[in-house]
């Protein structure tokens, strides 16, 4: 393994900045992108805080083919990891068009500047969404691939994009990383998941009702076909995530000694799943918390949340096998590091720290 120059595209973000802890501590060089349209400033300086190491930054769009363009020439990353994108299902239901010209258009515009380039590598963050409601679990790779959703259809059809490309260019190794449910914050408890307004997802909802801003856990549906009645999920940490992230680059890697020309056959374009195998339902997560935490998590039987499927949990050993990577940490650390992160940072980052 050597060292690479890294482009983060959406590398102020929640699983960004995690990530960017991991490949500054590795000893790569990293350049962020980020529009900052769902982030801070302060996410970016507390990263720099934590690892005691530079990285550069542009504040801009990935739209905006002109600076994306520029900053990939004087940059010349070795590869890529890109995060920016919206991820709200509601939002991509009611804003179809502003999904695909985010999320499509704005991965369209960053190939186009990598195009003209040397870098052909590249792992994007894709979802278990793709799978849709599953036919069988634990979900491997080869299961067919459905969305419900604008948002989902953004993922798959920037797979498929990425797919035509390594076809057309054999020289491409493009990573397709599935995350299952990402959750958890930096042991240090200096960056965490940062939700606009209230938050859609499960952990960041519990961490809320524990400092005191909300009441209580609304349970959507406690009827579904799973041991208690509510719904199964696979949660990751998101610093097994972001490790994940750094075997991806690696495997991207077909011959360390010509990293900065090419490698001439690259690797295609592969799928892995990112989650650690086991499903863990809403009341366990809850009574996880309350132990951890030592905050009772008040729960309101609510009805099922339109979309929600009952299970949804990885067969993660393909990554095992061909990343070389697994998932080491469970539910009292996904726990106990949200918490440390929330209870910190009860409103999340601060506006003006820089
Ligand atoms: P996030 O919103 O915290 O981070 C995304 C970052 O990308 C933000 O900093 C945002 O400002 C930036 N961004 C968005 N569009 C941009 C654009 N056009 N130009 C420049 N910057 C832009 O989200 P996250 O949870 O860190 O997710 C990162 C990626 O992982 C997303 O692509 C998301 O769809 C995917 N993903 C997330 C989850 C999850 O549960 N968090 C699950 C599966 C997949
Ligand atoms: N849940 C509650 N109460 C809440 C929030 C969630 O009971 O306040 C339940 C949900 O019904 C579900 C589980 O907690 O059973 C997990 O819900 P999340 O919203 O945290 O996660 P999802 O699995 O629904 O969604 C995630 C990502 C989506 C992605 C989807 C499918 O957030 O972006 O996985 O991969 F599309």
């Amino acid at each position: 393994m050597g060292v690479l120059r890294i482009l983060v595209t959406g590398g102020a973000g929640y699983i960004g900045t995690h990530t960017l802890v991991e490949v500054l501590a590795a000893g790569h060089e990293a350049h962020v992108i980020d529009n900052l349209g769902n982030s801070r400033p302060a996410a970016l300086a507390r990263v720099r805080q934590l690892t005691n190491r530079g990285f550069g930054f542009t504040r801009a769009d990935l739209r905006d083919q002109e600076a994306v363009a520029a900053l990939v020439a004087g940059f010349r990353p070795e590869a890529v990891i890109h995060f920016a994108g919206l991820k709200a299902v509601g939002e991509s239901v009611a804003d179809p068009l502003g999904y695909f010209d985010n999320n499509v258009a704005g991965t369209l515009s960053l190939l186009r500047a990598l195009r003209e380039s040397a870098c052909r590598r590249f792992v994007f963050s894709s979802s278990a969404t793709v799978y849709g409601d599953p036919d069988y679990l634990p979900i491997d790779e080869d299961h067919p691939r459905r969305v419900a959703n604008p948002y989902g259809r953004t993922k798959l059809q920037v797979e498929e994009i990425l797919g035509d490309l390594a076809r057309a260019d054999p020289s491409w190794s493009i990573a397709l990383l599935r995350y299952f449910n990402p959750v958890g914050a930096h042991p240090s408890g200096r960056i965490g998941e940062d939700p606009v307004g209230i938050p859609n997802n499960l952990m960041p909802f519990i961490t809320q009702v524990a400092t005191g801003r909300r009441a209580a856990l609304n349970v959507f549906g406690t009827d579904y076909d799973t041991p208690d009645g509510t719904g199964v999920r696979d949660y990751i940490h998101v610093t097994d995530l972001a490790r994940a992230h750094l075997a991806a680059v690696d495997w991207t890697v077909v011959d360390w000694t010509v990293v900065d020309g090419g490698d001439g056959a690259g690797r295609g374009c592969a799928a892995f799943n990112l989650g650690t195998g086991r499903g863990t339902s809403v009341l366990e997560m809850a009574r996880a918390f309350e132990e951890v935490s030592g905050r009772e998590i008040p729960l309101v039987r609510a009805p099922r949340r339109r979309g929600d499927v009952a299970s949804c949990y990885a067969d993660p050993g393909k990554a095992l096998r061909e990343l070389g990577w697994r998932a080491e940490l469970g539910l009292a650390e996904m726990c106990a590091s949200s918490w440390h992160w929330q209870s910190g940072n009860p409103e999340g980052y601060p506006e003006d720290e820089l």
